[in-house]
């Protein structure tokens, strides 16, 4: 098999979660981006991380308030995903836009979105300049869920159903099956 050098990028990792990401300044409404730059950093305690470009309008607004959320939207919201991260909030009420209502917050004072099945809010401990993005690091302080996606107290897979992104070709996907949990590899013959 000939292996053939691909430039050298970050944006061949893949796949990604893309989420959408709710902020809200100290004054004016709540605002809507789309973010593909985003992980898990800790555990515990649960820190996340957004990668966000400064000359985005929701920088501004996370700055100022210091607190964000995560909206983790379905595959079936792919429309909206690609919508809040092509317009501006500069110019355009996203949540009108998108037809999603905003439901407060229990712990942060920005907006969730509540057609998103899964809620993480965050309130900003560190931010990085690392090149072109910030990395602004979240403490999650609540997760809220949608009941219909969750069983046995913790997120089914399938009703979540889950929207990623390729970076490599910037396209966006689904996720097909399980096929195994951690450990599962030492219960089984080599
Ligand atoms: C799939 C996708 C992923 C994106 N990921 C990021 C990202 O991780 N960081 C970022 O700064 N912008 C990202 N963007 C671009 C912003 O979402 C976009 O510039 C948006 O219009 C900014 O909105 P705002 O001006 O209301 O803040 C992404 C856009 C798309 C479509």
């Amino acid at each position: 098999m000939k292996r053939v050098r691909l430039r050298t990028t970050s944006e061949l990792l893949y796949p990604v979660p893309v989420v959408l990401v709710t902020c809200q300044g100290l004054s004016g409404p709540p605002n809507i981006i789309t973010i593909a730059w985003t992980g898990i950093i800790c555990s515990d305690p649960g820190l996340v991380h957004i990668s966000v470009r400064p000359q985005r309008y929701s920088y501004r607004l996370i700055k100022e308030r210091g607190e964000f959320a995560i909206n983790i939207p379905t595959a079936a919201q792919a429309q909206q995903v690609d919508y809040c991260g092509v317009v501006s909030g500069k110019e355009v009420d996203k949540f009108k836009e998108c037809g999603f209502t905003p439901i407060p917050g229990e712990t942060i004072g920005v907006p969730l979105i509540a057609q998103c099945p899964v809620g993480m809010e965050c309130r900003v401990v560190h931010s990085l300049e690392v090149g072109v993005h910030t990395l602004f690091i979240g403490e999650v302080t609540a997760v809220r869920a949608d009941e219909n996606v969750v069983e046995r107290d913790t997120l089914s897979f399938n009703k979540v159903d889950p929207l990623v992104f390729f970076p490599p070709t910037s396209s966006y996907g689904t996720m097909k099956e399980l096929i195994g949990s951690y450990g599962f590899s030492k219960k089984r013959p080599h």
